[in-house]
């Protein structure tokens, strides 16, 4: 502000001749008189923040905190110092399940309780120098997604060294340090005492430090520091320069993992498997159409994504009849430009002995297993193959590779097998132009559908047949539909992904 104010004085000489447009020297006074008063006001830097109530300040930062907290759910947050009781139990309502906060306190352990807790969330006090208790977690490995470090302390530039040359911040994790005077702020008059030099050689440090990159917040002297992308890391020495160290492309695994930008649909998704993948999908990052003969059921998925902040269409279709593949992928294109990702999961199970299975159950069951997933595989395939990339998963079963007994279920056995053997063969027909095709075989899921009375003895017996001791449940599979949708598994195609808690080992 000072050097602009400067340059606008010096321009304001510079035009104070004739022949001047009056416009512009009137434009120009009312710059020059904004900027003044920028000048004039209040900053908020430290020195101010000394003169404040210190209450005040607290709750200021108090509320940064939250929003920070709120934004990026950290499992496990530091406090240096110690935070107000009201302040952490704040902090902890916007917490990870099961998350924890260890806050520092020097003083002896009758001051307060050790912990507290509060819905399988928990705050862990510990007592003592904090430095030599950042030493005794840099010894055990502990490792924080939010440090809090006040550079007013009595050692911050110490504490912060000990947590970045010991990794105790995450990978993804973030610093906040408060009471950071930020470099335009700074002037000789602000560092008279003490605390002012202690906060003046923070700023210094992480100013010189290239492993983190800071935004510095208008509030307070907030600063958020995060750790630099590695290629901006100054010292790698040791470090072999590849894709494994930098991340392919530069993205660590868990970001190749993400589908944010990717269009998702999912059939049979307005119930068990197919609802789970659909949240699945959005939940990674994906635009994600929700298709099920049953219009309502998947417009209750739809609207729940909605809720979550995913973008998601309802369409109602049969996936048996051709028309219907046909107008949802033409929607779908229509709608969001291409398909990235389909899903092809809407799946029927007729139960009959051999003896019995009309033709009618046997026609319809493939059908909707195999002719419909064929023709959904194919009219996806083609978008897909113009594209030059796509990610195609069928859902097959464990029925595919075992006969599950003493359920009788041939037609559906010998559709699912053919699901197998159709993901294999377009698997490798399509793969050198882009597109994968893989499947997922659940073994037997836990659904609403074998609670009744009648299954519960079936049941037993299936358990006795699973080395897991349980069922599977929805959210088990999840992660094997964003692996195969994401640019992870790219190497992968033709593959029957099993997951059934080894029971088609025994
Ligand atoms: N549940 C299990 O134990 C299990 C185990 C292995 C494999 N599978 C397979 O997983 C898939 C999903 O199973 P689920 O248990 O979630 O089934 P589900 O019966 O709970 O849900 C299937 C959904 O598909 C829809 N659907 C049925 N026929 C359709 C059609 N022709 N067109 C469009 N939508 C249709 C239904 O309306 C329903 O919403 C199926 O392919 C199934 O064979 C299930």
């Amino acid at each position: 502000m000072d050097l602009l104010m400067d340059h606008l004085s010096k321009i304001t000489q510079l035009c104070d001749i004739d022949g001047i447009p009056e416009d512009l020297k009137r434009h120009l006074g009312a710059a020059s008189e904004i900027v003044h008063e920028m000048i004039q006001r209040p900053r908020g830097d430290h020195l101010d923040q000394a003169s404040r109530n210190r209450k005040e300040r607290d709750s200021l930062f108090n509320q940064v905190y939250k929003m920070l907290t709120q934004l990026t759910r950290p499992k496990r947050i530091l406090c240096l110092p110690h935070h107000s009781k009201g302040n952490l139990q704040d902090l902890l309502k916007h917490l990870a399940e099961d998350g924890e906060i260890v806050s520092c306190v020097s003083g002896s352990e009758q001051e307060l309780p050790s912990k507290e807790s509060s819905s399988g969330k928990k705050i862990q006090t510990q007592f003592g120098k904090t430095e030599d208790i950042l030493k005794r977690f840099a010894a055990s490995g502990e490792q924080y997604d939010m440090v809090f470090i006040d550079a007013t302390e009595e050692n911050p530039i110490n504490y912060y060294n000990l947590i970045m040359n010991s990794n105790m911040l995450k990978m993804d994790g973030v610093i906040c340090v408060q009471n950071v005077p930020a470099n335009e702020t700074r002037s000789r008059e602000h560092i008279n005492d003490e605390m002012g030099l202690r906060s003046e050689g923070m700023t210094d440090v992480i100013n010189a430090d290239t492993r983190v990159k800071q935004v510095v917040l208008p509030v307070e002297g907030v600063t958020i520091l995060k750790r630099s992308p590695v290629s901006h890391v100054a010292d790698t020495m040791g470090a072999v320069m590849d894709d494994v160290f930098r991340g392919l492309n530069g993205r660590s695994i868990l970001e190749r993992l993400c589908l944010d930008g990717k269009v998702a649909y999912i059939t049979g998704g307005g119930q068990g498997i197919g609802r789970a993948f659909a949240h699945a999908l959005g939940e990674a990052g994906a635009k994600v159409a929700v298709v099920d003969m049953a219009l309502e059921k998947a417009e209750a998925v739809a609207n729940e994504l909605h809720l979550k902040g995913i973008q998601s269409v309802a369409m109602a279709a049969d996936i048996s009849k051709e028309e219907d593949v046909k107008r949802v992928m033409d929607t779908i294109v229509a709608n969001w430009g291409k398909i990235d990702i389909a899903c092809n999961n809407a799946g029927i199970n007729m139960n009959s002995a051999s003896e019995d299975t009309t033709m009618e159950e046997w026609d319809k069951t493939f059908s909707v297993n195999l002719r419909g997933l064929f023709m959904c595989c194919q009219a996806a395939g083609r978008i897909m193959l113009s594209q030059g990339y796509g990610k195609i998963i069928n859902t097959a079963s464990m029925a595919s590779l075992i006969v599950p007994h003493p359920q009788k279920q041939l037609a559906y056995n010998t559709s699912k097998a053919g699901v197998v053997k159709l993901t294999q063969t377009l698997g490798t027909e399509w793969i050198d132009r882009g597109v994968r095709v893989n499947c997922i075989s659940p073994g037997i899921v836990d659904t609403p559908l074998i609670h009744s009375e009648a299954l519960k003895p079936l049941v037993t017996r299936w358990l006795a047949d699973i080395p897991a001791g349980r069922l599977a449940q929805v959210t088990d599979l999840q992660a094997a539909v964003v692996y195969l949708a994401s640019e992870a598994s790219d190497y992968m195609t033709g593959h029957n992904l099993v997951i059934e808690g080894g029971q088609s080992l025994w």
